[in-house]
């Protein structure tokens, strides 16, 4: 009994630490049944962490934006995503490199030029990889989309 229960428990943290690629929406409902899951910081690979302060900018990127203020300011950090270990080198789908390539290439346009239109091709270049390799994380990159903010 005892140890079944724990079995139940090693299975779900395992399925939540190995598939980090499934949305957001899903893991909720998981982890609403019981208590939340822990966080891992262990189990975070660098491409994921690279991946979660990308979103942290963009979040902050939206903000300036929005306000209008400092936006000549704002930057995006280029990473070399070739060179993060991903939590699962099935990740690393085809055309991962030309992907990557394209997304740097609209980081750098934005920080040569920061604004709405060289903003919106960068999350245009996060969308494009997720179809491909990674697709939980969708739904949360629609919502960093200037268009959802400016349609409020
Ligand atoms: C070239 C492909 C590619 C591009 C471009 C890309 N991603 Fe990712 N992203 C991935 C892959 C692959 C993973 C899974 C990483 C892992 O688990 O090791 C991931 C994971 C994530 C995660 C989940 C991280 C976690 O905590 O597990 C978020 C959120 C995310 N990306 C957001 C973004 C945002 C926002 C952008 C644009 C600023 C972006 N991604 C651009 C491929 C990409």
């Amino acid at each position: 009994m005892k140890a079944s229960r724990r079995l139940v428990l090693a299975l779900a943290l395992l399925s939540v630490a190995v598939v980090s690629c499934v949305s957001d929406v899903q893991n909720q409902t998981k982890s609403n049944r019981g208590k939340l899951a822990p966080i891992q910081p262990n189990k975070t690979s660098e491409l994921a962490l690279s991946m979660r302060n990308l979103d942290a900018e963009l979040v902050l990127a939206l903000e300036v934006l929005n306000s209008g203020k400092g936006v000549e300011s704002l930057t995006i950090t280029d990473h070399d995503f070739l060179e993060l270990n991903p939590t699962d080198s099935s990740m690393l789908v085809d055309g991962f490199q030309s992907l990557s390539m394209a997304f740097s290439a609209h980081v750098k346009a934005f920080n040569d030029r920061p604004g709405t239109d060289t903003y919106s091709a960068v999350v245009g270049g996060c969308i494009s990889c997720h179809q491909r390799a990674c697709p939980g994380p969708l739904e949360r990159i629609e919502k960093r989309q200037w268009a959802v903010i400016e349609g409020k």
